[in-house]
């Protein structure tokens, strides 16, 4: 395994729409050490969740686990997910707002809406079909990774950049 190198916002390969893998090419050696590589990676910068593009594969990946982390103390615990060309319906209208950070924009945060509940449909790295409903910060995860897979980062979520901030500023003003 392998910590990979993160893109950075500013990256072409962030704004690209990612592709989509065939359920055949799943079980890959190099898919397979790819997802691998994006778990280490998750888990070496306490990332809560970590999309392909993210470290420069342009291709429908994304991995989320939240244990014990340090960057969003206090969130639910989430299992070790691994979504393959994941699909959302069924999102809530009711959105709340929460405070947001991403690998790819460094030491920043911004207040987020997000849809409060969400089914996911999904392959998982054994390219098994995954259904499940996901709601408040596990569905959040996901639409935040999600998004990245279309070239989407928050900010674009974002109503308007007045919140945006430095995350000492938001250590000292804004967090609970
Ligand atoms: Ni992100």
């Amino acid at each position: 395994m392998a910590i990979l190198k993160v893109s950075r916002l500013g990256h072409p390969v962030l704004r690209q729409k990612a592709q989509a893998l065939p359920q055949k090419d799943i079980s890959s050696a190099s898919i397979q050490r790819l997802i691998d590589d994006m778990i280490e990676t998750m888990r070496e910068y306490d990332g809560v969740g970590i999309a392909a593009p993210q470290v420069h594969a342009s291709l429908e990946i994304a991995v989320i686990e939240v244990r014990d982390n340090p960057r969003y103390p206090g969130v639910p615990e989430i299992p070790l997910t691994v979504l393959i060309n994941p699909k959302l319906t069924d999102l809530s209208q009711e959105k709340i707002k929460m405070w947001e950070g991403c690998l790819s924009v460094p030491d920043m945060r911004g207040e987020v809406p997000r849809h409060v509940r969400l089914s996911c449909e999904a392959y998982d790295r054994g390219g098994r079909e995954l259904k499940f409903v996901a709601q408040d910060f596990y569905a959040r995860v996901i639409q935040h990774e999600w998004d990245h897979l279309q070239g989407n980062v928050y900010l674009d979520r974002m109503n308007g950049l007045t919140t945006l901030s430095h995350l000492a500023e938001y250590a000292k003003y804004w967090a609970e």
